[in-house]
């Protein structure tokens, strides 16, 4: 989604800026623009496209201004033209506007304004707010002659910002900045992220950290409801009601090389390398090495979550979205599986609008990496505010899944197990995702040992199962890496693929086809193996290559014979099974051996070779892997 860079300070600020802007394009967008302040005038410069159109714009151009804003547009309101790329500027061209999120009622607020002889020159939401704010500082500059103070806040600038942002309804985060009020940068926060960043006598701000944290560690989030000014001297917090707050920065443990390629062609393909570390983190952090089955009386899983969460729960509930949705499937067998607990998975988007109805015992779990996206944040708004009046404890039965502790996520749900993936930047989630199912078979373990429906030993087996994955991984990564590379050149010209799973691997078809169509374009469809015959098999001839991941287990024969299904309808059969398994490979045309994994463990481990072939056939069609078209790695907006 949309992204927002700010800078005040000592150096020239165009520089920062689109560097901010180049290290949050991985959010996706589709027009690009900067506004500085120089010599008293906004100087603003905006192009449709990708930042390179936008930086030939500026190219030769002299701009020693020390204050700006920088935006990169993904479209909501209005096509992805320049006129409505930001910043976007009241009619005297003196302030300039940036904005992120959806202005729920700018059609009121427009039409008033226009009735007022406002002309309007794009067909956004955000326009309207340079207008209201030119207009309300006209009024505050009007009252300053009057014997009664305008504003209990330091300048009638930041007032006047102040009185527009009690105006908006909806989504947002804002910056602004003014030609008369030159050494004053103005945030403001509603339900999209903002954080600001502390230099030497410079300040940064911008709608996610890896814009900023090449500069400073130093970083203060803003919380719904707050502006903040940022001078070359400092950062002042204040409340939408005027107070004064106090608040004190916090250091990122990040370094700025986890936001680099590190000699890989896309981030995506360095993030899929990245995933055995991933899950080693995951372990560390959630497991007790030293426990064994004689240790049974304590769990070996620590979440840090409080007992009194799992009590008497008899119903799980998962809203999510995309990949996130997909963890929360495997989530649901886990938990039903190993805990005993029935389990509903349902996607944010439907469910804040179609609730299923409130029982007590429920514990609602959201799935999000970005901890942002606008329906998951909606649906357990919602569902917060339902319990709202009954017992303490319900109310605390919500808990967060992220990559973001420190996202609207953290702020929205009393319990959040912390991933551990670190940031991801390819659009299409990898890491995130197995950092996800961590999270799950950690919960799953947790749970079923607290309500004891799992023996030691299996415990203990589990446990000595997960700790093999990351190995399991890296043998999948160096063992298959080349090859799939290669399998991808006879899928260049293929228009439709079909992945089939059954069990826990029904989700991870699910996820290998939602992977392709996302950065290949090719259209495909996963589907649990046992319902092809119901429907999609009539898609199926010589043309349609059909994946089906065969792990050895409960359902390993039933997938085999679902595979010959298709087979006989001449489609190219691959699998992804283990190399030893003579049944299989009789079956399939093509393998992609994965190393033997327990039934219910193995999507930690399946998923590999899927997030390989799609990685490889978008980037043999020379796609763009890391920012797909149209998509966005945080969609903060409904
Ligand atoms: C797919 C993908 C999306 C996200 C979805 C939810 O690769 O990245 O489908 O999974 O937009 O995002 P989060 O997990 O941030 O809520």
């Amino acid at each position: 989604m949309c992204g927002i860079v700010g800078y005040i300070g000592t150096q020239a600020a165009s520089g920062i800026l689109l560097e901010g802007l180049r290290k949050l394009e991985y959010r996706g967008y589709d027009s690009a623009g900067i506004a500085t302040v120089l010599e008293g005038e906004i100087h603003c410069v905006r192009a449709k496209g990708k930042l390179h159109n936008l930086e030939e714009k500026l190219a030769g151009e002299e701009n020693p201004a020390r204050i700006g804003i920088a935006h990169t547009r993904w479209a909501t309101h209005g096509k992805p033209e320049e006129y409505n790329a930001h910043p976007h500027t009241d009619t005297a061209n003196r302030i300039a506007v940036i904005q992120n999120g959806i202005i729920e009622n700018y059609r009121d607020l427009r039409e008033a304004l226009k009735a007022r002889g406002v002309a309007f020159r794009s067909d956004t939401d955000t326009e309207v707010i340079p207008h209201l704010i030119a207009e309300a500082l006209a009024e505050l500059r009007n009252q300053e002659s009057s014997p009664t103070p305008y504003s209990p806040l330091p300048t009638p600038f930041l007032e006047a910002v102040r009185l527009v942002v009690n105006r908006l309804e909806g989504a947002f985060a804002i910056a602004v900045i003014s030609a008369d009020y030159p050494d004053e940068l103005i945030v403001a926060r509603q339900q999209a992220p903002v954080v600001i960043g502390f230099g030497q006598g410079e300040f940064y701000c911008a709608s996610d950290t890896p814009a900023i944290v090449p500069y400073t560690r130093a970083v203060l989030t803003l919380d719904n409801g707050e502006l903040a000014r940022m001078t070359p001297l400092g950062v002042e917090v204040y409340s939408f009601e005027g107070q004064r707050l106090k608040k004190t920065p916090r250091t990122l443990n990040w370094n700025p090389v986890m936001v680099e390629k590190q000699g890989f062609k896309h981030f995506m393909l360095k993030e899929i390398y990245e995933q055995p570390g991933v899950v080693r983190s995951c372990l560390e952090a959630y497991i007790d090495t030293h426990w064994t089955a004689a240790d049974h009386t304590h769990s070996p899983i620590r979440l840090n979550l409080p007992a009194d969460l799992y009590a008497d729960l008899q119903h799980i509930q998962i809203v999510a979205c995309g990949t996130s949705w997909h963890a929360g499937l495997v989530g649901k067998y886990l938990l039903e599986q190993l805990a005993g607990i029935p389990t509903s998975v349902q996607y944010a988007s439907e469910f804040r609008y179609a609730p299923s109805p409130l029982t007590p015992h429920t514990l609602t779990i959201g799935v999000t990496q970005s901890g942002e996206t606008a329906d998951t944040l909606a649906a357990l708004a919602m569902e917060k505010q339902r319990r709202s009046g009954h017992s303490a404890e319900f109310q605390a039965r919500l808990l967060g899944i992220t990559n973001r502790p420190e996202s609207s996520l953290g702020d929205l749900v009393p319990h959040i197990i912390d991933t551990h993936a670190g940031i991801e930047i390819g659009v299409a989630a990898t890491k995130t995702f197995v950092a996800q199912l961590m999270a799950f078979y950690c919960l799953a373990i947790d749970l079923a040992h607290h309500r004891q429906v799992i023996a030691p030993t299996q415990l203990e087996q589990l446990l000595e199962g997960l700790q093999q994955l990351p190995a399991q991984i890296e043998v999948v990564l160096e063992s298959q890496e080349r090859y799939i590379e290669q399998l991808a050149h006879d899928f260049a010209e293929t228009q439709d693929f079909i992945f089939l799973g059954r069990g826990i691997n029904f989700p991870i078809a699910l996820e290998g086809a939602l992977k392709l169509k996302e950065i290949s374009y090719i259209h495909a469809e996963g589907y649990p193996a046992g319902e092809m015959k119901h429907g999609p098999i009539a898609l199926l001839d010589a043309k349609v290559p059909v994946v089906a991941i065969a792990m050895p287990g409960t359902v390993f024969e039933k997938v085999l014979s679902n595979a010959q299904e298709a087979k006989a309808r001449d489609a190219r059969l691959i699998g992804v099974t283990p190399m030893d398994e003579h049944e299989a490979a009789e079956t399939f045309d093509t393998l992609i051996p994965v190393p033997h994994v327990d039934e219910i463990l193995s999507p930690i481990v399946t998923v590999i070779p899927l997030q390989l072939l799609a990685y490889h056939i978008a980037a043999r069609r020379g796609l763009d892997v890391d920012q797909p078209r149209n998509l966005a790695k945080s969609v903060t907006v409904e």
